[in-house]
């Protein structure tokens, strides 16, 4: 079965045909940083516009590149929530229109879903259950995960995103936009230990997570020591700054394991992607016999391969979505 995936969600505009669920025939995207650099971060309405002349090619390019004539597609999967309205709505009309006029059917998908199942892309598998965190520029949401499409929340972020601290501190410290990869790059020039920020509700009460405290304790930080010191240091603050986020997951993970006794973990999303969080985990599960996975890089930050591999189950499981399928801003797992 070939399953056409589009993702408009946020600000990445992406298509992939994925066979079976597992094969990733193409994949195609359009990156929008150039047009929210200079904002400091995603502005809805130029994001939507610029979806909207681009959807269509991103499409074609898909098709391209695995070789396919329409007719070899078995089924549509979109992203239907969450995410910005506006950007949400031309993925699902372009994916209704192709559904419509080529006959087959029509899947709507959870984004958080659609990260939860990237790593299934890649071997190897891991098996159920196991503890998802999400970490990106929207959600920060800790999953226990049963099986396909039966997850149960165990804490989330109360404020802002992890990705969203490393954007707003980057913009903070004049690094660009996005910030996540700046901050990285950067934090491997500098010393983790050299300053010390706050890592937020380490309490074991909550397995929530918080990331505003931590921004404002790095602006009361630039604020006191002054502009040219920040220069100065530049690679040692964002490197204890990185640390303290990297901490703060760390630090829930591991309780999080200790509460429900699973010793696997799937860490997803666009933050996943971050090289000291992918080698301070690797490291403490080695001490700790702990199961980590982490999709590779592309397949942490938004794509179309992880839509369409979920689609790929619910079309094949009989469960479509109708022509009237609506898109949600705030849809939840
Ligand atoms: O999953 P994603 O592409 O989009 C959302 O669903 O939000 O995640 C984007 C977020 C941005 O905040 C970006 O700064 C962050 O992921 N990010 C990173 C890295 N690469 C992307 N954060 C830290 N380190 C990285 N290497
Ligand atoms: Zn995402």
């Amino acid at each position: 079965m070939r399953i056409l995936g589009i993702e408009s969600s946020c600000d990445d505009c992406a298509a992939a045909i994925v066979r079976n669920g597992r094969e990733v025939l193409s994949h195609a995207i359009h990156s929008q940083f150039h047009i929210h650099r200079p904002y400091g971060g995603v502005v809805p309405e130029l994001a939507s516009r610029d979806h909207l002349e681009k959807i269509i090619p991103v499409i074609e390019k898909a098709m391209q590149d695995a070789r396919l004539d329409w007719k070899d597609l078995d089924g549509i999967a979109v992203t239907c929530g969450p995410g910005l309205i506006g950007s949400l709505l031309v993925g699902l009309s372009a994916a209704k229109a192709i559904s419509f006029v080529l006959d087959i059917p029509l899947c709507g998908v959870n984004h958080l879903e659609g990260h939860l199942s990237a790593v299934f892309l890649e071997p190897p598998s891991p098996a159920f259950p196991f503890l998802g965190l999400i970490v990106s520029g929207g959600h920060t949401s800790l999953y226990r995960v049963q099986g396909f499409g039966d997850y149960t929340l165990l804490g989330q972020t109360r404020d802002d995103a992890a990705g969203e601290a490393f954007d707003k501190v980057a913009k903070l410290l004049g690094l660009g936009y996005p910030g996540g990869i700046a901050i990285d790059r950067l934090a491997a020039e500098g010393n983790p230990e050299a300053f010390r920020f706050p890592r937020a509700m380490s309490s074991k009460d909550t397995l929530d997570f918080s990331f505003s405290g931590l921004k404002t304790s790095v602006r009361y930080f630039l604020d006191q020591r002054g502009k040219a010191f920040a220069e100065e240091h530049m690679a040692d603050v964002v490197a204890s700054f990185q640390e303290a986020v990297v901490d703060s997951l760390l630090i829930k993970l591991s309780q999080a394991v200790g509460k429900t006794d699973i010793r696997r973990i799937v860490v997803c999303g666009g933050v996943a992607s971050n090289s000291r969080l992918r080698a301070s985990l690797k490291r403490i599960s080695e001490e700790e016999s702990l199961e980590v996975y982490f999709p590779s890089p592309a397949l942490c930050t938004d794509n179309a391969s992880m839509i369409a591999a979920v689609g790929h189950r619910y079309i094949q499981a009989g469960k479509t979505s109708p022509l009237t399928l609506n898109a949600q801003a705030n849809l939840q797992l």
